[in-house]
């Protein structure tokens, strides 16, 4: 099973978003899964320019000369696809986004022939709220359903108050984040072996952490701290 992952957190392998991402691709490599990781932070990738020509005048080609390039081989060939990305304005990171506007040349009727893909969603936000994760999963459902076409949402791993846990974890409080980590690892496994994240897997890797109004005064004052230290 061939695995694209692509992270579109600028801080890469430090940010929240690998925290989960990371251990996820661990457990699908467990599964036996030939995963291939790329950072939008690393590509060069412009965004799509509208002109269509990739679908009239040059059907299946973009005339971009970028790492889009590179990537239309992988993004055909993948079994799965996992888009990882911490919350931006309720939506994906702006470079993750025009990576995915630049998929329009694969996504010319028939392209993909009749290979389904799988797809799953990887997300952080600072916020308690799960809600927070609502706009993005409204857009992987609306993107990705079978009878759409190619792609198939088979999962969400969403885990929110994200800054929290990486706190927890810089302060050895690693009980409640162990149980996450070690979901995200199941839900890799689960991926391979069955196809799908089950939705235990799934809340488990969203539990509560604290109580709203605790995460939130405990974020004012790291924020207040933070602030501290940039201005002396
Ligand atoms: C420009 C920007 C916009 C953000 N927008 C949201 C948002 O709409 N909702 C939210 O809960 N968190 C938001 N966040 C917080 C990030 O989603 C959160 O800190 C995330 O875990 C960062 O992941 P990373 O360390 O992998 O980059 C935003 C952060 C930045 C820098």
């Amino acid at each position: 099973m061939k695995v694209l992952a692509i992270n579109g957190s600028p801080h890469m392998d430090e940010g929240n978003t690998a925290i989960i991402l990371n251990p996820f691709l661990e457990g699908m490599k467990e599964a036996g899964a030939d995963v291939d990781l790329f950072f939008t932070k690393k590509l060069k990738i412009g965004p799509c320019n509208g002109d269509m020509s990739c679908w009239f005048k040059n059907p299946g080609k973009c005339g971009q000369d970028d790492d889009m390039q590179m990537l239309y081989p992988k993004l055909m060939e993948a079994d799965v696809i996992v888009w990882a990305t911490p919350v931006y304005y309720a939506g994906v990171t702006g470079p993750l986004k025009n990576l995915m506007d630049r998929q329009l040349p694969i996504h010319m009727q028939g392209e993909l022939g009749s290979k389904m893909q799988k797809i799953v969603l990887v997300s952080t936000c600072g916020a308690w709220e799960l809600s927070m994760f609502d706009p993005l999963l409204a857009q992987m459902k609306a993107l990705y359903t079978r009878s759409n076409g190619n792609s198939d949402l088979a999962g969400a791993l969403l885990r929110p108050m994200a800054e929290g846990m990486k706190e927890m974890i810089k302060a050895g409080e690693l009980g409640l984040v162990d149980g996450i980590i070690q979901a995200v690892k199941e839900a890799g496994r689960q991926i391979v072996k069955e196809g799908r994240i089950s939705e235990e897997i799934q809340r488990k890797v969203s539990k509560e952490l604290m109580p709203r109004d605790a995460y939130y005064k405990a974020a004012k004052e790291m924020m207040e701290q933070v602030k501290k230290s940039m201005v002396q």
